[in-house]
């Protein structure tokens, strides 16, 4: 039992990709067996984590900004305890203390189960070290859903991609056991979730005793309703895992593969390690055995050097290929990476006239995939109810489609068949149908 007096709380700011919001989970899990509860705003809590992201500037200045607004809350209550962790932290080591020295901890993404020495008062202040038992360390997490769970695969990234700091942060790739990976998922299952995410940096260099082909297919037979996995990494997607992906049922049809640019030139100055002839043949390939794929992906506007014609490229790229959606990005410089260091940058106003002007490409394709629905039957697993109207629910496709429905007294967490009525620009409406019968 808990004394009263022992029970504290926690609030945790969460910036960056899945694998930072996995490992805040993570971090709540350690510290709700230490006897945290999770406080609703960080004015009530007595502890407050940034769990940060590095990726591009923007998403570092978010955070020293909520840092600094948190220091006025330590000024007025000095037993309030802040931790930083995340990619930040891993970068900036103890310059974090320096600039910040109201700051009680600081620990790298590869020590987050350092978090419990917090709670000890062993008060390390800080921890860095590269950890490659990550990879074999088990956590109790407090998950965010009770019905979509992220599943770690792999840690760390050996990519280096010339641009991308993530494997500063993140340490050398090392992928967990699969007994582990298969009996958390079997866990889940059990535990009632319907669709989990495996999580990677690279995932489709997987490797144990088997490769990530291999752990799909063990994946499969648990049965779980839905499985996703990000991120896939073009040059290391095989033609026996895209077999896979069509040939087994719980896998979704969707596939994240971020293609970067449409520049064989920019590309190799990216290192990464594919042209753009053949990421079109994976698609090709891709929507050959699976005609209904939806294909997102990634791409950065104004990688140094990048010329007109580069540029008029990634457009090409994105016209033809028909992405159902892309997420785009201003290249960031990030010290200690090579591209940082590389000649002809561009000026942050052709960056962001680049970065508009594909989004604005985009925008009519994603419209047009979306119109491509229109009619057809889809099934959606409700994740809750709309923000906007409290009478309609919100779930998503297998494609990974946000779609809204009218509530007919579904339960979150079950799987509605809907017809598509109509495609918006940014959103999908859909109408129940319960055993052929259609409501409303
Ligand atoms: N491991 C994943 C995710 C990396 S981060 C992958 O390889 O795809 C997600 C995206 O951020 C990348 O795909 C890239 O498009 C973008 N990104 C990474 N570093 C960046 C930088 N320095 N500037 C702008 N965008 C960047
Ligand atoms: Fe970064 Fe490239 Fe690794 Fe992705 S694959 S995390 S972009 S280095
Ligand atoms: Fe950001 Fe680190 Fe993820 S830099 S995108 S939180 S791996």
């Amino acid at each position: 039992m808990l004394n009263f007096k022992m029970i504290k709380t926690v609030y945790i700011y969460t910036y960056g990709c899945q694998m930072n919001v996995h490992d805040s989970e993570k971090m709540l899990g350690i510290l709700s067996e230490n006897g945290y509860r999770t406080a609703e705003k960080p004015e009530e809590a007595d502890l407050i984590i940034f769990n940060t992201c590095a990726i591009r500037e923007k998403a570092e200045q978010k955070f020293f900004s909520q840092l600094g607004r948190t220091k006025l809350l330590k000024k007025k209550r000095q037993d309030l305890k802040i931790a930083v962790a995340g990619c930040v932290a891993q970068d900036a080591k103890d310059n974090i203390i320096k600039k910040a020295p109201f700051v009680d901890f600081v620990l790298g993404p590869q020590n987050i189960h350092l978090i419990s020495d917090l709670v000890s008062e062993k008060n390390t202040r800080t921890s860095f070290e590269e950890n490659p038992d990550i990879a074999y360390k088990e956590y109790i997490t407090k998950r965010d859903s009770s019905i979509k769970a992220w599943v770690s695969i792999m840690y760390g990234c050996n990519n280096f991609c010339s641009y991308c700091i993530v494997p500063y942060t993140r340490g050398r790739e090392i992928s967990r056991p699969s007994n582990r990976i298969l009996s958390e998922i079997r866990q889940l299952h059990e535990n009632g979730y319907k669709e989990v995410t495996l999580l990677g940096q690279n995932v489709n260099s997987y490797m144990s005793d088997i490769d990530f082909t291999g752990l799909l297919r063990k994946i499969d037979l648990i049965n779980i309703n839905r499985v996703r996995f990000v991120t896939s990494h073009p040059r290391d997607l095989s033609d026996d895992l895209i077999r896979a992906i069509s040939e087994l049922k719980s896998v979704c049809e969707h596939l994240h593969l971020p293609i970067q640019s449409g520049s064989d030139r920019i590309l190799d100055l990216m290192n990464r390690g594919y042209s753009y002839s053949e990421y079109i043949e994976k698609i090709n390939m891709l929507r050959e055995l699976m005609p209904g794929i939806a294909i997102t992906s990634d791409i950065i506007t104004g990688f140094p050097g990048e010329t007109d014609e580069d540029y008029m490229l990634t457009v090409k790229a994105l016209e033809e290929i028909e992405f159902d959606g892309i997420f785009a990005f201003k290249f960031s410089p990030r010290k200690g990476t090579k591209a940082f260091g590389m000649s002809k940058h561009l000026p942050d106003n052709v960056k962001t006239e680049r970065l508009n002007h594909i989004l604005k490409i985009q925008e009519d394709i994603t419209y047009k995939k979306n119109k491509m629905i229109e009619r057809t039957i889809q099934e959606i697993l409700v994740e809750g109810h709309s923000e906007t109207d409290k009478n309609m629910l919100v779930g998503r496709t297998r494609t990974n489609k946000i779609v809204t429905i009218p509530d007919l007294q579904e339960n979150v967490g079950s799987f509605v068949k809907a017809k598509i009525q109509t495609a918006r620009r940014h959103s999908l409406y859909g109408i129940n149908i319960h055993s052929g019968r259609i409501l409303n």
